[in-house]
């Protein structure tokens, strides 16, 4: 029986989390698994109800899990605390904590959704691309940081650092999964200005030597970012820090029509955790309009990854888009023409959908 604990945190995150429950519900049924759940406490939640972002029960039952999905963290409630004690400092440290060194965003744009985006028609047909970021080093973590003051001015640091084993590791990943892919790794860094980056481009050299059927491609950060935006169809697997990952996955989602629909992985410890790449939009939590698919197609990546539940995977994937095919719309995503339905309905049509094999 597979033991799923839910950390559904904060803002929208129990409203989604629980539409991902439905779904898991009903892969369960339909291929007769049976799940089991346990929910604890992340984020601001965690800090509201134990003083701490991240409880040592909620660490302990992760530690114990077949696999983990989270909702979101934060809001504006807790922006005033100190860096360590906010909500955002409990995802960082159960990432850290569970050695979860790898988050991978594939971003792919579901055809129905295609007038979603930003970006010209011609433009969107051909991006599939796959996100790879390192997740528990860089300036994230780094050390020294903190904030010293002096003579009435303060001075803020931050550290950006990587160790070749980190980058090692990350890369080696990347070019496993380019492998099942079109076989093209794109490194992103800024090595004309980082140190950090030129070590991190050193070792995704030497670690390439042993993947001479994968090209390798290597851009800078900013030409990255314009990229994206001008051929986004070059892009296969970018394989990136924890700091631009973080950015250009952002920019990679909004690409495909919304950021309701990006899911993500976060593996290399031994349990997953898995959580839409969107935020915790405070400002319509509990409002039934929150896009709970991000979070829906994490369960598949989930299936995939620490499940290794290919078919069930593809089940939800297909259900998500014979459901968009349909014109089914959560608010962030519907335009004229399109059936609006709330959050809790658009859970409802997936899931049965994965029921019945057909919308
Ligand atoms: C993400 C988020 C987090 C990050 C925040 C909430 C700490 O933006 O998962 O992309 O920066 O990693
Ligand atoms: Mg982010």
């Amino acid at each position: 029986m597979p033991k799923i604990v839910l950390l559904p945190g904060d803002g929208i995150g129990p409203d989604i989390v629980a539409e991902a429950v439905k779904v898991l519900g009903a892969v369960g049924e339909k291929y007769s698994i049976s799940f089991t759940f346990e929910t604890a406490l992340i984020g601001g939640a965690a800090i509201d109800q134990t003083g701490c972002p991240l409880p040592p029960e909620t660490l302990a039952l992760c530690r114990e899990a077949d696999a983990i999905l989270l909702g979101a963290v934060g809001g504006p409630a807790w922006d005033e605390l100190p860096g360590n004690q906010r909500p955002e400092a409990g995802l960082l440290g159960i990432r850290k904590e569970l050695g979860l060194y790898a988050n991978l965003r594939p971003a792919k744009v579901f055809p129905a959704l295609a007038a979603s985006s930003p970006l010209k028609p011609e433009l969107i047909g051909d991006i599939d691309l796959l996100v790879v970021r390192e997740l528990t080093g860089d300036v994230y973590f780094g050390q020294p940081r903190g904030r010293e003051c002096c003579n009435g001015e303060c001075r803020a640091i931050d550290t950006m650092a990587y160790t070749e084993s980190e980058v090692e590791r990350i890369s080696r990943l990347a070019f496993d999964l380019a492998r099942k892919r079109r076989s093209l790794v794109t490194s992103v860094d800024k090595a004309n200005v980082l140190e950090s980056s030129r070590l991190w481009r050193e070792v995704v050299r030497r670690v390439h030597a042993d993947y001479p059927d994968v090209e390798l491609r290597e851009m800078y950060v900013d030409n990255c970012a314009m990229q994206l935006v001008n051929n986004p169809g070059q892009f296969d697997v970018i394989l990136t820090s924890n700091l631009f990952g973080d950015i250009l996955s952002d920019e990679a989602a909004m690409l495909t029509g919304s950021l309701g629909m990006l899911p993500s992985a976060s593996l290399g410890g031994s349990v997953g955790l898995y959580e839409p790449v969107h935020g915790s939009a405070p400002d319509i939590a509990g409002k039934g309009i929150a896009n709970p698919l991000a979070t829906i197609l994490s369960v598949a990546l989930m299936l995939r990854y620490s499940f290794d539940l290919a078919e069930a995977a593809e089940a939800v994937e297909t259900a998500v888009t014979q459901v968009l095919d349909a014109g089914y719309r959560t608010k962030d995503i519907c335009r004229a023409g399109g059936e609006l339905v709330s959050t809790a309905e658009m859970g409802d049509l997936v899931a049965n959908t994965i029921r019945r094999g057909t919308i």
